[in-house]
């Protein structure tokens, strides 16, 4: 129970990030009588799309959405001086968990070569390398061993979101709502404004203590 106290932020969102799973299994076969096979359900995809398309819509979806959720951490934390660095790095894990999900099945579908034959789909590989070395680090140990280096890596998810941003852009699929949430959070971020919410918040706590 005390683990649970302690650990509940990110154990909600490992929770949080695994349970629309359910939704991407039931539009798969699995079968292991001969060796493993996946095959899609077909006529899973439901709202006129094929199974395919809902395939790419729910990862493609659960990856834009973490990675605006995990770029909101330092916003918040600026806003409201809550920051917890475990939640943000199961984050950072869902994040990277539903991109390479997302990208499995692209390759599945039309093979690896076909990540270069469009200039949204370049972007959104681009994206997927950058998430490689940043899932592998999302743990105290690399933060430990990499020290000043961690830090400089974890600035590389600026450029992911950009490139995951374009990427939904030129799908002309939702984009903009993230779009505004991320550009709000790097607003935020400029050292003058920062320092100005951080010192407004600073004099609030000590008129009231
Ligand atoms: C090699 C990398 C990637 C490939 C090949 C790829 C491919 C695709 C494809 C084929 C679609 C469906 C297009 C359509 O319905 O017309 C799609 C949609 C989408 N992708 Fe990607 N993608 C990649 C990386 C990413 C990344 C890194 C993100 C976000 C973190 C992302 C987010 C999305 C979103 C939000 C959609 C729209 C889903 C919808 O509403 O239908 N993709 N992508």
């Amino acid at each position: 129970m005390k683990f649970v106290k302690k650990n509940y932020g990110w154990i909600l969102v490992a929770i949080l990030a695994m349970l629309p799973m359910l939704i991407v299994f039931k539009m798969l076969n699995i079968d292991f009588s001969n060796g493993l096979a996946i095959t899609l359900v077909e006529g899973a995809g439901g709202e006129g799309r094929s199974t395919l398309d809902m395939l790419y819509h729910v990862t493609g979806e659960f990856a834009i959405r973490w990675m605006t959720a995990v770029l909101t951490c330092t916003p918040f934390f600026i806003l409201f001086g809550v920051t917890n660095l475990f939640v943000r790095q199961a984050m950072g894990i869902a994040t990277a968990v539903w991109s390479f999900l997302h990208f499995i099945f692209f390759i599945a579908a039309e093979g690896f070569g076909e990540s270069f034959t469009q200039v949204n789909y370049v972007f959104g590989f681009i994206a997927v390398l950058i998430l490689i070395p940043l899932f592998f680090t999302s743990n105290r140990k690399s933060m430990k061993w990499l020290k000043l280096t961690w830090k400089k890596m974890q600035s590389l998810s600026y450029a992911a979101i950009i490139l995951s941003l374009a990427h939904v852009a030129i799908l002309e699929k939702t984009w903009a709502i993230y779009a505004i949430i991320v550009g709000l959070g790097f607003i935020l971020r400029i050292p003058a404004i920062k320092n100005r919410i951080l010192t407004f918040r600073m004099q609030r706590k000590t008129i009231k203590t």
